[in-house]
């Protein structure tokens, strides 16, 4: 079987999911070169890591119109059998990473979409490390922007990150194998 694809999808407002796009009107950088996705171009892909921004704890009303665009291909089953992990950002440590995640779940469920967790096997030490304040959990790799968005991912944010994009692919490969 050939290599599968994954998709990257992210929707940033501030660019700490993406280090990008926006509005002015909301305080937001420029927009950055990333390609848009459209809603039934998801078919094209194998997997998927979704990259989302905390809103109250739960995922941006953006992602949700992104979503509710792909009622064709809800009712169709195309999205069914397919992968998909997550990197979540808040403002702060309890900003709502794990519930952001949990409430992403109902779509993915309803499409039929298979969460791949990190887990903590492959990046214990990391996730468990309370040297220093930190985003990321077993739901997905994480960052802390800081309530006035100055903080960036940092080198063990970015770890826990890469160690997620290896062990996703990793399984992503062996389901197509
Ligand atoms: C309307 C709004 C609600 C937010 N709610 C939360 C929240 O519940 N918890 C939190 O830690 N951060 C919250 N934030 C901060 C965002 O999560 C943070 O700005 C975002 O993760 C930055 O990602 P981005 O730069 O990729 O857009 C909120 C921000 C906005 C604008």
């Amino acid at each position: 079987m050939s290599a599968p694809k994954v998709a990257i999808v992210i929707y940033s407002m501030y660019g700490h999911v993406a280090k990008h796009e926006i509005l002015a009107k909301m305080h937001a950088p420029p927009k950055g070169d990333y390609p848009l996705l459209a809603p039934v171009d998801l078919v094209k892909f194998d997997a998927f890591l979704f990259g989302i921004p905390t809103r109250y704890g739960n995922f941006p009303a953006q992602w949700k119109t992104f979503w509710d665009a792909t009622g064709g291909l809800w009712a169709s089953g195309g999205l069914w059998g397919k992968q998909a992990g997550l990197f979540i950002s808040t403002s702060g440590l309890g900003g709502g990473q794990e519930s952001t995640a949990i409430a992403a779940m109902s779509t993915l469920t309803h499409h039929g979409i298979s969460y791949v967790p990190l887990g903590y096997k492959p990046a214990f030490g990391q996730l468990s490390s309370l040297d220093e304040a930190h985003g990321g959990s077993p739901w997905g790799a994480g960052t802390l922007t800081k309530a006035d968005g100055s903080r960036f991912p940092s080198p063990l944010e970015l770890e826990i990150a890469t160690i997620q994009g290896k062990t996703f692919w990793e399984r992503v490969a062996s389901k197509a194998a």
